[in-house]
């Protein structure tokens, strides 16, 4: 038994990714949901997944995403040190909020903190990307580094990796529904074209560039004209029971904007004041208590902080 002689415990919190014009660079922090972690160090070499509570995972740190992103954290330390690793899983996997990159962000996070901080941001997000690579087979940044920053982040380059935080306006809250059907990120992201029509990303640069421009100058309306998203969402809304109404209950209920959480299923809304989210999270529990499909709803601020010790 490894002796740990250091140890916390961390709240990582779930994300939302794309934010409808921003898909694989924009992303946001939550604060009212997320995993729990107890991360300790110790002086026996290696990675180690002592406990998974909350979901069915491997145990084998080479096919958990939270060893593989520490193993790539200690890959690149200086001395040889041990690593032992609990999972608490309160986000679902395949649920669109970032389950597998809460794990893997939480993971380095930690070790970075209890070593003393070595590491900067954009190379714990570098690390974490592995783990993101491996649930999903791609690397993107766009949910761990939100979660390691908190906030809203842009990641502006992927090679070199440039990770912008961005400003967030003080009224902004998000309603997240999660339809408990797992979609996988692997599947929703083989349904999608590779090439795209330049009338189309001519759209989409210019509500990424809005929608920028609205979380600085706090121009809500302009935040909300901003979330559209002209190339993903037409291909990805029909894998999402109710897609159509839950957006339109969501906008007559007066929220800014609304589109698919990461890769869905999870659908988000954007509003004004606790309000508003709360009228938004009524309306589209309404739109879903008439299917035979279970739902959990998560209103919440903007997480600012990200990733913290409990
Ligand atoms: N940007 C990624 C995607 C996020 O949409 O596939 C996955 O959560």
């Amino acid at each position: 038994m490894p002796i740990h002689t250091k140890s916390i415990k961390i709240f990582a919190p779930a994300t939302v990714a794309n934010l409808s014009c921003g898909f694989d660079v924009l992303g946001c922090c939550l604060d009212t949901v997320g995993d729990e972690m107890v991360i300790s160090i110790s002086s026996t070499p290696g990675t180690r997944i002592t406990k998974i509570e909350g979901a069915n995972l491997p145990l084998d740190t080479k096919k958990n995403v939270a060893g593989v992103a520490v193993e790539a954290l200690l890959e690149n330390y200086d001395s040889e040190i041990g690593v032992e690793i609990e999972i608490y899983k309160k986000i679902k996997a395949g649920s669109g909020i970032g389950s597998s990159a809460a794990s893997s962000a939480g993971a380095v996070w930690a070790v970075n903190q209890l070593l003393g901080g070595p590491f900067t941001h954009q190379e714990l997000i570098a690390f974490a990307m592995k783990g993101e690579k491996l649930a999903s087979g791609n690397a993107h940044a766009d949910n761990v580094a939100p979660a390691l920053m908190g906030g809203f982040t842009l990641v502006r380059s992927y090679t070199p990796l440039d990770v912008i935080k961005l400003h967030t306006p003080q009224d902004l809250m998000i309603t997240v529904i999660h339809p408990l059907i797992e979609v996988k990120t692997s599947d929703s992201r083989s349904v999608l074209k590779q090439k795209v029509m330049l009338k189309k990303a001519i759209q989409q640069w210019g509500n990424l560039g809005g929608f920028i421009s609205g979380l600085y100058t706090e121009d809500y309306d302009l935040i909300g004209r901003s979330l559209e998203d002209v190339i993903i969402e037409p291909l990805r809304s029909i894998l999402i029971p109710e897609y159509d109404n839950v957006k339109q209950a969501a906008i007559a209920q007066g929220a800014l904007g609304c589109g698919i959480s990461g890769s869905g299923p999870s659908i988000y809304a954007l509003s004004k004041g606790a309000d508003t989210a709360e009228k938004v999270a009524n309306a589209i529990r309404e739109v879903y208590k008439k299917t035979a499909v279970s739902f959990d709803i998560h209103i919440s601020k903007i997480n600012t902080q990200g990733i913290k010790i409990i």
